[in-house]
Parts: C-alpha cells; sequence; structure tokens
C-alpha cells in the first residue's frame, strides 16, 4: 500500500517539512469571530484529516491539536502556523519568484488582497464582506504561491475553493489560472450546508474579488457608489446633469471592506454623508485614510454638523461611531429631513456576524456570536424588524431609501417581517423598496454595458498609474452620453481624489467597446515601454458577471432572473477566449445560494497574442450581459446591441427580440383566465 513517503516523492510542488514557527499576532489587527460549527464528531474528524493532507506526516504529531484546536476556538482550521511573518502586501512584479510575467502578477494581486491595510481579518484570510475569503487556510496560501513561481505559460493551475489541484498542461492562450469557489449541488446549496462544508475545510466563501484575487480596496466600490447615489439624486430630486449633490443628505451604514467608500463618494459627489459605524477601530482606518473627514460620537453631533455642511453646501464625509438604528432613530424623533438612505452592513451574513444588533457593542456582538448564537440571532431578527420600520416612517416622510446590494431586504424577510414583501406574504415578488439596480445602475449603466472595469499597475509605481489615467481619459469621449462625462470626470480627477489603498490600480466604470479601446492603449504602452505590466479586471459585481436575483439581475423582468447561465456563458467564454485568470463564485455578495458570480484577470504583458485575446474577449465579457438583458427586453440594451449587430456584421451578431403590443397580450390573458374560472 502506498505510504507518505511515496506521496512525497510523487511531489516537486509541496509544503516543506520544516514546521514554521508560530506566528505572532500583531496588536491591534482586526480578528474574524467564531465562525458557526455544526460538525458532528466523525465530521470533525474528517476536518482534521482535510487539513492535515497538505502537511508532511512528519508534522502531523505537533500540527494534528493544534489544528483542533483552531476548529473548535475558531470554527474554522486557518492553519496559522503556515502564515508567513510580518505584513503580507502586494509588492512590485519584479520582487516575486516565477517563470511567467502571469504567474508573478497573480502573486501581487493574491498579497494585496490580504495586506493588513486592505483585508478585513488578514489572519483569517478575509478581505471583505466580513466571510470573503482569498483561500480557505495558510497552507493553500503557501501551496498556490508555489504553483505560481512554478507555472509557465503552457500550463493551468486549477484552484477549488482556495485548493490548489494542480498544474495541467495547457497552452499561452488559455488561462493561467481557474478558480472556483463554493458551488455546490443544488439540494445542499443553503447556508446550513455551506457551513458544514466549510467548517471540513472542502468550501471558500470567495465573495467577489476576496478569492476573485482582483480586490483593489474601498477604491473598488467608490465609483460604483458615486454614480448610484449621484443618480439616484438626479432621479428622485430632478437634479440635472451638470449638478451635484451640494445640500443633500446620505445616511447610511458601514465603514468596512466595500461598505468603507461610501463616505469618499458622496463626498466626491459634493454631498453631505452620515456613516453609522459600530466596529470603532473601522472608523478609525477610514479616518486615518482620510476616507471620513469627522467623527462623530452621538447622533446629534453628527445631524448638527451635517446640517452645518449642507447649508454650506459642501460636500463632507461624517462617520457615527454607533449603531445605525440609534442613528435613524434620532433622526425619526426630531423630524430630520434626510434625502437619501440605505444600509450596508454585511446582511448577506447577518446571523454570522455581519449586522450588529442594537444595545450591543461591537465587542459584546463579537463576545455573545461565540457564545450563544441562539441569542444573537434573535437580537439580530428584533434589530432588522425595527430597522426595517424606522426607514418606513422615514420613506413616509419623504426619503428616498434604496436597498445596496447588501440583502438587507432579504435579512428583514427571513428575520421574519413579511411587511416588506411586495405582495404582503412572501418574497417571490420582490420587495416594497427598490434595489438600486433596479431603479439605478440596471438602467441607467447595466444595460449599456457600463460596469466596474479597473486596472492594477504591477510595478507599484504611482508614476505608471497616472500615465495610464491620462491615457484612459484620453479614450473617452465625454460628449457621447450623459455616463461617458460622468466617467471622464471621473478619471480627470481621479488622483486629486487619493483613492489608493494597496497596490497601484484603478476603477473607472465603461462599456464593452470603451475597455476594449483601454485595452489595448495600455498594452501597447507595455510594448512601447511607457509603462510596466498590467492586470485588468472588473468586480463580478457587472453587467454579465453576476446572476443575482436580489442584486445584478434584479432589473430583468422577463423571469430568467432565477437563472444562473449568464455568469456561467461569461466564465466559460472567458476561458475559451483566453483570459489570464477567471473565476466562478456562488453567494458573492448576497449569501450563499443566493447569486452566481464570474470575474477576471487579464495580464498586459505587452505581446500581440494578448492584444488577439483581448480583441476575443473584452467585449464578450460585457455583451454577454447586454444582450441577455436585451433578450429579456430592457430598452436600453436593445438599443445598444442594435449599434453592437451594426459595428460587429460579420464577426458578431445578437438575437434580438420582437416585441408584441402591451394590449395583445393583455386581453388574451384575461380572456384565457376568465375562461378558466
Ligand atoms: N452594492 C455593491 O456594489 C456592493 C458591493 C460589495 C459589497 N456589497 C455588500 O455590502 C455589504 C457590506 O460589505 P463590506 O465589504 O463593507 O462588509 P464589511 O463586513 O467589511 O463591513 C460592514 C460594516 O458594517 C458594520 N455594521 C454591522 N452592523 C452594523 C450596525 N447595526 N450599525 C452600524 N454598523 C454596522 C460592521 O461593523 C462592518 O464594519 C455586504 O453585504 C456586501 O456583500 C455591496
Amino acid at each position: 500500500m502506498i505510504n507518505n513517503m511515496d506521496i512525497s516523492n510523487a511531489m516537486t510542488i509541496k509544503l516543506d517539512s520544516k514546521l514554521p514557527e508560530y506566528p505572532e499576532f500583531a496588536e491591534g489587527i482586526r480578528r474574524a469571530p467564531k465562525r458557526e460549527f455544526n460538525l458532528s464528531p466523525m465530521e470533525a474528524e474528517t476536518a482534521l484529516k482535510n487539513a492535515l493532507r497538505y502537511v508532511p506526516e512528519e508534522l502531523h504529531e505537533t500540527l494534528a491539536p493544534e489544528f483542533m484546536e483552531e476548529l473548535v476556538t475558531r470554527g474554522r482550521i486557518y492553519g496559522y502556523r503556515f502564515r508567513p511573518h510580518g505584513k503580507i502586501k502586494g509588492k512590485s512584479i519584479d520582487e516575486y519568484n516565477g517563470k511567467c510575467t502571469e504567474g508573478k502578477a497573480i502573486q501581487v494581486m493574491i498579497d494585496n488582497n490580504l495586506d493588513f491595510d486592505i483585508a478585513l481579518y488578514p489572519y483569517e484570510l478575509v478581505t471583505y464582506g466580513e466571510t470573503g475569503q482569498v483561500c480557505q487556510n495558510w497552507m493553500q496560501y503557501r501551496l498556490i504561491k508555489k504553483y505560481l513561481e512554478e507555472i509557465t505559460q503552457d500550463q493551468t493551475l486549477a484552484i477549488m475553493s482556495g485548493h490548489p489541484l494542480g498544474l495541467f498542461k495547457s497552452s499561452p492562450s488559455s488561462p493561467r489560472v481557474i478558480i472556483t469557489n463554493g458551488l455546490m449541488v443544488g439540494m445542499y446549496d443553503n447556508p446550513d450546508d455551506w457551513h458544514k462544508a466549510a467548517a471540513m475545510g472542502v468550501a471558500n466563501y470567495g465573495q467577489m474579488t476576496a478569492g476573485g484575487f482582483m480586490y483593489i480596496g474601498p477604491q473598488g466600490i467608490v465609483h460604483g457608489t458615486f454614480n448610484t447615489v449621484l443618480n439616484a439624486g438626479r432621479l428622485k430630486y430632478g437634479i440635472g446633469d451638470n449638478e451635484d449633490l451640494a445640500g443633500y443628505l446620505f445616511v447610511t451604514s458601514g465603514l468596512g471592506g466595500m461598505s468603507g467608500a461610501q463616505g469618499k463618494a458622496v463626498k466626491i459627489a459634493n454631498g453631505v454623508g452620515i456613516i453609522a459605524e459600530v466596529d470603532e477601530s473601522r472608523t478609525q482606518t477610514r479616518h486615518e485614510q482620510g476616507w471620513v473627514d469627522i467623527v462623530a460620537n452621538s447622533p446629534k453631533e453628527a445631524f448638527a454638523l451635517a446640517k452645518k455642511y449642507q447649508d454650506k453646501k459642501e460636500g463632507v464625509a461624517i462617520a457615527f461611531n454607533g449603531n445605525v438604528i440609534d442613528l435613524l432613530e434620532y433622526a425619526a424623533d426630531n423630524n430630520v429631513k434626510i434625502h437619501l438612505l440605505s444600509d450596508q452592513t454585511s446582511c448577506h451574513v447577518p446571523y454570522d456576524g455581519g449586522y450588529c444588533p442594537q444595545g450591543l457593542t461591537f465587542e459584546e456582538r463579537t463576545e455573545l456570536l461565540g457564545t450563544n448564537k441562539i441569542q444573537f440571532r434573535k437580537l439580530v431578527d428584533e434589530s432588522l424588524i425595527k430597522h426595517f420600520n424606522i426607514i418606513k416612517d422615514l420613506v413616509d416622510k419623504g426619503t428616498y431609501f434604496f436597498d445596496y446590494g447588501n440583502a438587507f431586504m432579504k435579512a428583514v424577510y427571513d428575520a421574519g417581517e413579511t411587511e416588506i414583501c411586495a405582495n404582503g406574504k412572501d418574497e417571490s415578488e420582490g420587495f416594497i423598496f427598490p434595489s438600486y439596480v433596479e431603479d439605478i445602475m440596471g438602467p441607467m449603466l447595466f444595460d449599456y454595458g457600463y460596469g466596474p472595469f479597473r486596472w492594477v499597475c504591477l510595478s507599484g509605481k504611482p508614476e505608471d498609474l497616472r500615465k495610464t489615467d491620462k491615457a484612459a481619459m484620453d479614450c473617452i469621449d465625454p460628449n457621447r452620453r450623459a455616463q461617458d462625462r460622468d466617467n471622464w470626470v471621473w478619471i480627470r480627477d481621479a488622483e486629486k481624489n487619493a483613492l489608493v489603498v494597496g497596490t497601484q490600480a484603478r476603477i473607472l466604470y465603461q462599456d464593452a467597446m470603451g475597455r476594449l479601446k483601454i485595452a489595448l492603449r495600455f498594452n501597447e504602452m507595455v510594448r512601447n515601454g511607457e509603462i510596466s505590466p498590467v492586470m485588468l479586471g472588473r468586480d463580478h459585481h457587472d453587467t454579465g458577471g453576476t446572476d443575482s436575483p436580489f442584486r445584478e439581475t434584479s432589473n430583468i423582468y422577463d423571469g430568467s432572473r432565477v437563472m444562473s447561465e449568464m455568469a456561467t456563458q461569461c466564465f466559460a467564454g472567458n476561458a475559451a477566449r483566453g483570459m489570464t485568470m477567471i473565476a466562478l463564485h456562488n453567494g458573492g455578495g448576497v449569501g450563499i445560494g443566493k447569486s452566481i458570480n464570474g470575474g477576471f484577470g487579464m495580464v498586459l504583458d505587452g505581446s500581440l497574442r494578448v492584444d488577439e485575446i483581448l480583441k476575443r474577449a473584452m467585449a464578450w465579457d460585457t455583451m454577454v450581459g447586454v444582450s441577455r438583458r436585451s433578450w429579456a427586453r430592457n430598452e436600453n440594451s436593445i438599443e445598444t446591441c442594435v449599434e453592437y449587430n451594426e459595428m460587429k456584421k460579420g464577426t458578431d451578431h445578437i438575437t434580438l427580440p420582437y416585441i408584441p403590443k402591451e394590449d395583445l397580450v393583455k386581453n388574451l390573458v384575461v380572456e384565457a383566465f376568465k375562461s378558466m374560472e
């Protein structure tokens, strides 16, 4: 029978047999709360064996008790001992070992996701969104890095929920890395079975860009949030195309990984923002980074400050140290006029610590999570229902509330409040408040193909970023559409707005042809030696990357929003066309079973080979979403696809929907139903 010596000898890429020193945990770095642990003794045995399969046998005696202790106290085996010591950060690509540019580039991206300044819980490999991990444990991290050091342009690395399955022969025009995270078989695709699988070490919650290695710090969401709040103002308060949010108040919550962008975004739109945050350390981080300007310690102080800036018509981001419910309760009781209201607590995982109940400090919330999950759940449910009732009250007084993609409305419904349902009984027909995609982002951006395109200058040099900003600006015609003008202004001011945290990266909403044009221009700049290689990518939260009925695809009304074929086609199509790195995940942003989402990374090395991949892949990645939206009869998408068919005659062709007369359909249905009575 095969033994561990044979196994070790059969591998050239593996973890060392030298025991790493146990790491010290730096003070002041946030730690993940204990995760749900619902394993039977037999399953716990499997979990332990699963973690030990990464390490040579000679280390098992030492590591087995350590891993068991982690499982019991933290709910997961992170393998802390394998974490490299000290601070991890995305360094310049030249500082990494590797046999090809792509192998080194992907290491930059992974390390950036684990930077102390970026990651939410860096020791637990969580980048953002309370539970969004790069991979499941530090053994996987080490092994992935070893593979990336060895990979050549003729190989592809398969990563399944953080586990590097191995290197397999492919070609220079195939993906270097294919990532999947948390994809579950339908009957097990629910939070309980997922928790079990995660505790056993076989499922990773990759969120979107955490496990897709494409997170670029809170900047990644600033542009989308800016677009959302500004357009919410245009939609509800008649703010003109050339005007901003001066004098308007936006109230929300969360200064975490993504939510931390809200202050910056509203300030760039020249509005006044108050953002509630229960975790003082996160408020402090955002304050130090300059992402919020002032910290208020009471609702009264926060609203008084806001009034001052609203009167001056000056933009400002105010953090409120405390629970969002306390803040909103004060506003409702004192008739404070809030124009725009949202929420960005991690409601996709409210019972795992994503939502802090009213009356608990952040520390008490962490403690209760570890000691009494049932009581924690009860308090979360009570708070969510109270939160909803205050919002309803404020909306009755004229506030515009929108769900900002954190599954808040679904969480209220799950807490037992059916009043939030459009039909008053269940979620099947949506909720009473609009999701930002239904009202704003869908019709105004996604339906045309505008989405969160981004790039990382792999040299880490600010001058490379400056050059790419300028080149991207030159690629945009600000007079084509209002969206192009907004994007042009955005990139013009991007450096001034000091958005970079971590690697030298940029977010810029673009449509299909805009992305292609910029991509080709950047690759040419690399070819000419003007800049070092660049990693292109996008958030999964995009036109074509995500099927999510309560979020990205919430403005699809042909019944197909329950399907997840678009994200899957997008992923497969990007693989076929040769994107460097492609990812497909379960749940990102809204929770397990509620979405399928994917993203890509594309290394621009200046070669003509890359030009060809860009020409094949960039437009597809976006137009798959626009065509699906067009087929769902979304007007702006139909218009975009008509233009595309004309422009791409002879190469691409999109099927367009015929639109029947409303009356014809309605009358026939009424008659048919009458005859069945
Ligand atoms: N709309 C989008 O484009 C978009 C994009 C990414 C993420 N999201 C969603 O937004 C949510 C937040 O993401 P994140 O990455 O910022 O998560 P996060 O967990 O890093 O941050 C959420 C923050 O909310 C705070 N919080 C929790 N309960 C609170 C309460 N009652 N009062 C005040 N503060 C409270 C937490 O302390 C935390 O700092 C997630 O559900 C995520 O999926 C939306």
